[in-house]
């Protein structure tokens, strides 16, 4: 469900016209939908209303602090994965005890920063990072609470850059490997162990395999528990997909039943950590064509690039690219969509059936509101696009656009080189 239609050939989002904003902001741009963000919040936190839980926005997924603020206020925590994205929350007003911190490289700063913040748990990689933990609080003073990431050796059956849970896997620790660690973090003097936590994948289009890691993880609780360490936390990650293309991901309801049913009985606070779920379909690309040309093949060059939205050019992502204004009786043809940066790879559809289009014509990037502008960055000196935020029949600029000095801002010609 999202708030992208057609009225009268025109594609709105919410009661705005998409080619009003362009108007008003140039492009590119990302335009986010806040009734569907706000939608797609409260679908997946109510579906677990009855449990004993905190949803934690994945920051990583669309780190706006508008955004952020957006979800907090309808009670929502965090997920981060560093002291960028941690500034971030709290900019935004995310509650420390609703920040739960994953990644397998925090470094000290990080770390400390985190603790002095107050956040609700760190989910630690390793027996080195959580070392490093118990001597940064020591330092402070503080205890630190902690889960250990556990790897369940579960095949989320997704892209391989996404998927985490595997052995193979860079993240968490090995199930048989954890209770030892979680008995050594028990016995340091700055550590209070407080959860459990996993993340397999993402973009999971089943249910089964977050059953199954879940259902690991639980027994693994269970043998922690028989040996006298009970946790209150299990930290399922995120990873609940999206359609972008013809993908059949479960509900959020169906996804929710399935894990509360493997929970029930068990007493743990559930924590989520969703993304893509609440903020893909709730945004878009927006970008102009500048001119098209015909050969061996049809190209359609827009003033977007895979600087912009990375995806298809890193994952070989499907994003459906729609234009914003319909026009009668429209001749479709099958094109390449590229962007201006100086590299093959720089497409954001291949082989796509389109209609014909003409200069300056406007087209939407759909599904592009997690890991968008997120991924975005300033390759071929692009300076990184604006964010727009649809409420009602208003918008309102939440990014501005850069500028050519932001660009070079921090840099400086030393005077060793000649002028
Ligand atoms: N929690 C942890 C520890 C994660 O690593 C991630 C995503 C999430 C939660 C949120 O997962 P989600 O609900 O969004 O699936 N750039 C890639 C996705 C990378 C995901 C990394 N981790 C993409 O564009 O598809």
């Amino acid at each position: 469900m999202n708030h992208f239609e057609y009225r009268d050939n025109t594609m709105f989002c919410e009661d705005v016209p998409v080619s009003a904003v362009a108007e008003s902001v140039g492009t590119p741009f990302y335009l986010y939908s806040k009734e569907t963000l706000s939608h797609h919040f409260k679908v997946i936190d109510q579906a677990f209303a009855d449990i004993p839980h905190i949803t934690c926005f994945a920051t990583k997924a669309c780190s706006n602090i508008a955004i952020l603020s957006l979800f907090k206020s309808l009670g929502g925590g965090a997920d981060i994965v560093s002291g960028g994205e941690l500034f971030r929350a709290l900019k935004a007003g995310v509650e420390p005890q609703k920040i739960v911190y994953s990644g397998v490289g925090k470094s000290a700063e990080e770390l400390r920063y985190a603790l002095e913040s107050g956040i609700l748990m760190f989910n630690v990689e390793s027996s080195q990072e959580l070392q490093k933990l118990q001597e940064i609080a020591q330092s402070l003073n503080i205890k630190a609470p902690v889960a250990l990431r556990v790897n369940p050796d579960v095949d989320p059956k997704t892209h391989a850059y996404i998927s985490t849970g595997l052995a193979k896997n860079k993240f968490g620790v090995p199930i048989e490997e954890a209770e030892k660690i979680y008995q050594d973090a028990n016995s340091l003097s700055h550590i209070e162990v407080v959860g459990v936590s996993c993340h397999i994948g993402s973009q999971l289009t089943t249910v089964s395999p977050f059953i199954e890691s879940l259902q690991r993880v639980i027994a693994f609780m269970d043998r922690l528990k028989e040996s006298g360490l009970q946790v209150k936390y299990l930290d399922m990650g995120g990873g609940l997909g999206i359609q972008y293309d013809e993908e059949e991901p479960p509900h959020p309801e169906e996804y929710a039943s399935a894990i509360k049913k493997v929970l029930a009985g068990h007493g743990y606070t559930l924590i989520i950590e969703p993304g893509r779920v609440i903020v893909g379909n709730a945004g878009i690309l927006v970008t102009k064509v500048l001119y098209t040309k015909s050969g061996n093949k049809n190209f359609i060059i827009v003033d977007a690039g895979m600087n912009d939205l990375t995806r298809p050019s890193l994952y070989g992502a499907y994003h459906a690219i729609k234009p914003v204004e319909e026009k009668e009786g429209q001749q479709h043809q099958e094109a390449d969509v590229v962007g201006p940066i100086c590299e093959t790879g720089d497409f954001l559809a291949k082989d796509r059936s389109l209609p014909v289009c003409d200069q300056d014509d406007l087209l939407a990037v759909m599904s592009s509101g997690a890991y968008g502008f997120t991924m975005s960055s300033n390759y071929n000196s692009r300076p990184r696009v604006a964010e727009v935020l649809v409420d009602g029949n208003e918008f309102h600029l939440i990014r501005k656009r850069e500028t050519k000095d932001d660009l070079i801002a921090g840099e400086s010609i030393p005077a060793c080189i000649p002028s």
